[in-house]
Formats: C-alpha cells, structure tokens, sequence
C-alpha cells in the first residue's frame, strides 16, 4: 500500500496549483472536483485534470482524484474523464452507503478491463463525513477496493449541527469510527482536515493526536502542513531505536524460554511487542529504516 501521511488537496480548476503541488514532496496529491471547486467551474476542472495527469511527472507522489459523490449529479461523467488519464487512485466524498462504492468500483473496473490494466491496480478511498455514513461504516470498510478511509470532520459537524471547536471534541466519536473500522478491516486512516493553515503549531498538534489514536496520515490543504504532518506520522529517532531495542530483547528471552520480562523499569510481553513492531512498520513505510 502506498505511504499516505500527507494527503495534499489540491482545486482541480488550478493548474498553477496543480504544478506547485507537485513540488512539495507531498506522499498523496488529490485533484479535486468536489468542494474545492466552484460550482461554475467543474467541467473545466475535469478536462484540466485530465490534462495534467497526462503531462505532468508526480515523482512519487500518488496520483489521486475526487470526483463528486455519488447520486449528485456529475459523478458518472468525473469519474470516466479521471479515469482516461490513468489516476492511481480515486476519492469518493460523502460515501453513506455500500452500493455508492460498488458503483465507483464497478466504473474503475470497466476501465481497467477496456485498457488492459491490471484488475484492481487502481485504488478507492472513500471519505466517511456524514451521520449516515457513520452508521454504514462496517459495510462501507468491508469493500475490497479500498486501502483506506478518510475522516471529514467539518462535513460531519455540518451533518449533525455541531459546531467546530479547537480541541475536535465534537468530532471525537466519528474520529474514533471511523479509525476503528478502518483498523477492522486493514485499511490506511487518515485524518481530518486543519483548515487553520497559517497556525502550523496546531496542524501540528493535530496531526500528533490523530498519529497518537492510531491514524497514518492526515489530509492537508496548504503547502505549509505537509512537512508538520508528515513529520507527526514518521516515528522520531529515539522511538525506532528503543522499538529496536526493545524487539531484540524480545527475541533473546523467548529464546531462553521467557515471555514476559523487564526493561528499563517496563514490563514487556506482546502487546508491547507488537506496538514496537509497529512504529518499525511505520517507520518502514516512511522509509526511514529498511525493514
Ligand atoms: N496546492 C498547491 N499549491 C498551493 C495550495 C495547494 N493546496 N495552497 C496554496 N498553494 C500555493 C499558492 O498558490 C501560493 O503560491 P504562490 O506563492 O506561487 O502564489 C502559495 O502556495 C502560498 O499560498 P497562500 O498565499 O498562503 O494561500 P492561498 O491564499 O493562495 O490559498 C487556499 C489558500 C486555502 C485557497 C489554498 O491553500 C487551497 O486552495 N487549498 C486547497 C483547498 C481544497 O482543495 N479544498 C478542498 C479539500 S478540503
Ligand atoms: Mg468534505
């Protein structure tokens, strides 16, 4: 699966932007047709995303599109002129239901058969922000297209009268779903969007809080969160060596036949095990040590 600590939205409409997105190192890059969009300017978005899919080289970062959702209207057309340029993924906004992704993935898999393509190689990630979609979560988690679930936060407070607060309590419950449901079924979570671009300390602390639940990236909108954000979901030096540290004597004394044992004052069996080991994934997946 591809590394997602930064999912960088980019208005689809915006060529300039397009082209300065990719310069960012950003691990995701998603042109939007949705509500990054002005109504008036959708159709143009499509033909410039298509272009720039087309010419432009996105080195390594993943080349995604967010068509508009399901049974609004324009997202038989968004999602085939993304779907001509060969996208490596797509985003499906305000999914409520099963059948909304097994239409996108019935779509994705038309195209793939009609030019060759690998079965499946192209990816769905859907973005759960609405109270109907919270309550289809299990059903929507369960679709074998997808690598992961996005979390919207303003949406959601949107769909149940919330009103948006620093500290994201009113979130707090559909933040924890959707992560639960995404880790269910083995999938990628990323985190809701900071819409305060100017105050990085926040997306920082954001991003931290959404790595410390259990999220492996976070959706981004300006080019200044993504090296905060990616940071927040890279494991920093000393957490990797003492995971290593602490997975080595893990093997030394199951070795001598010892399950649980001391380190440094902690007590050590599994769970503490595992978790070493995943801060070694992620950092894996951030390339910052080979596995
Ligand atoms: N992708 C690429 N480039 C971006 C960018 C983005 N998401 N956001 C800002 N930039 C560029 C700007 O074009 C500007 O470039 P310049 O210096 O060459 O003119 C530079 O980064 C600094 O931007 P800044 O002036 O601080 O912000 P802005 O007023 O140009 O843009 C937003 C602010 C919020 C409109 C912009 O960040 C944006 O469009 N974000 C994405 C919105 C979106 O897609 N929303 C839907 C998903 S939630
Ligand atoms: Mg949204």
């Amino acid at each position: 699966m591809h590394s997602r600590r930064s999912l960088l939205y980019v208005p689809g409409d915006d060529r300039r932007k397009i082209e300065k997105a990719l310069t960012f190192g950003a691990d995701c890059i998603c042109l939007d047709m949705e509500d990054g969009v002005a109504q008036n300017r959708k159709v143009e978005a499509r033909s410039i995303i298509a272009a720039a899919l087309r010419e432009l080289n996105f080195s390594a970062s993943e080349r995604l599109v967010r068509i508009n959702p399901v049974g609004s209207g324009p997202e038989a057309e968004d999602i085939e002129s993304a779907l001509s340029s060969r996208p490596d993924g797509i985003v499906l906004p305000k999914v409520e239901s099963l059948e909304q992704i097994q239409w996108a993935s019935g779509k994705i898999e038309t195209a793939e058969l009609a030019h060759g393509w690998t079965l499946g190689s192209i990816r769905l990630i859907v973005d759960v922000e609405t109270a109907k979609g919270m309550l289809a979560l299990k059903e929507i988690a369960s679709h074998n297209r997808l690598d992961a679930l996005i979390f919207g936060a303003e949406d959601y407070a949107v769909s149940i009268g919330a009103v948006r607060t620093v500290d994201a309590r009113e979130v707090f419950t559909a933040r924890s779903l959707v992560l639960l449901h995404a880790k269910a079924f083995g999938l990628q979570a990323i985190d809701m969007v900071t819409v305060d671009y100017r105050d990085i300390e926040r997306v920082r602390r954001e991003a931290l809080f959404g790595a410390q639940l259990g999220y492996t990236g976070k959706q981004v909108i300006h080019p200044a969160q993504v090296g905060p954000v990616q940071e927040a979901f890279t494991p920093d030096d000393e957490s990797i060596e003492k995971a290593k540290r602490l997975v080595e004597a893990f093997e030394a004394h199951q070795k001598e036949g010892k399950g649980a044992f001391g380190l440094d004052g902690q007590m050590i069996d599994l769970p503490l095990v595992k978790a070493a080991q995943n801060v070694l994934e992620r950092a894996s997946a951030a390339r910052k040590v080979q596995k």
